[in-house]
């Protein structure tokens, strides 16, 4: 009886360890919210395509965007956002009916961190800034917050989502760069829409 009881208990641990394992493995490090609400962001709801690459990886696990300063990544960031945000913030992301995206103000403080420029655009904010991820790919996600932030106009030093490495190469953004048809980079060789 004894035995038996202490075989079941080592059961039950090896199987609890397994749940936390898988738990974990499936878990980001970081936990994303509402930006509104609060609530954690249910990543179950992405859609299908472009939610595991490499780059959402990375982010999900660190909050940092492997597509910043990437021209590969910038290049589709800047069509994503024309079709999908420009509308309503302006061209370039200057404010229309949605606020300006480029200048160090925002309406909510998180959004100076990419986690929570990622966490406005998947699950919105209000009014007329509906959650993205019906539209949008994670994938997508964080190519149009790449172009977001290659947006911003003043000093990098207001440029909290960069990495300090990434802070020493970042320019202010001051007009129209042309990127070559298809430049190295991590999103090299993905289907621009034209
Ligand atoms: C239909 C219009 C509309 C579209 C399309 C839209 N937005 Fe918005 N957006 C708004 C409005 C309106 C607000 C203000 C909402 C609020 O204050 O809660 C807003 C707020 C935001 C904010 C918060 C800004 C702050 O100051 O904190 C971010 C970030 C943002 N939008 C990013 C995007 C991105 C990126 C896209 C494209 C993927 C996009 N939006 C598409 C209308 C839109």
């Amino acid at each position: 009886m004894k035995s038996k009881m202490k075989g079941a208990t080592i059961a039950g641990a090896i199987g609890a360890t397994l749940l936390v394992a898988v738990a974990v493995a499936q878990t980001p490090a970081i936990t994303f919210r509402n930006t509104i609400t609060g609530e954690v962001l249910n990543f179950d709801d992405a859609l299908p395509e472009g939610r595991d690459t490499p780059g959402v990886k990375k982010f999900l696990q660190t909050g940092v965007n492997p597509y910043n300063e990437d021209k590969s990544c910038l290049k589709l960031g800047e069509q994503i956002f024309l079709s999908a945000c420009s509308g309503c913030h302006g061209h370039l992301a200057e404010g229309k009916i949605g606020p300006g995206l480029n200048d160090s103000y925002w309406t909510y403080p998180q959004n100076e961190t990419d986690e929570g420029l990622f966490s406005t655009i998947y699950g919105g904010a209000q009014a007329s800034m509906g959650p993205q991820f019906v539209n949008l790919s994670l994938d997508d996600m964080l190519k149009v917050m790449a172009w977001v932030r290659h947006l911003f106009k003043e000093e990098p030093e207001k440029a909290k989502w960069l990495t300090d490495e990434q802070r020493k190469a970042f320019k202010s953004y001051s007009g129209h760069e042309e990127f070559p048809d298809d430049p190295p980079g991590q999103c090299k060789g993905q289907a621009a829409a034209k």
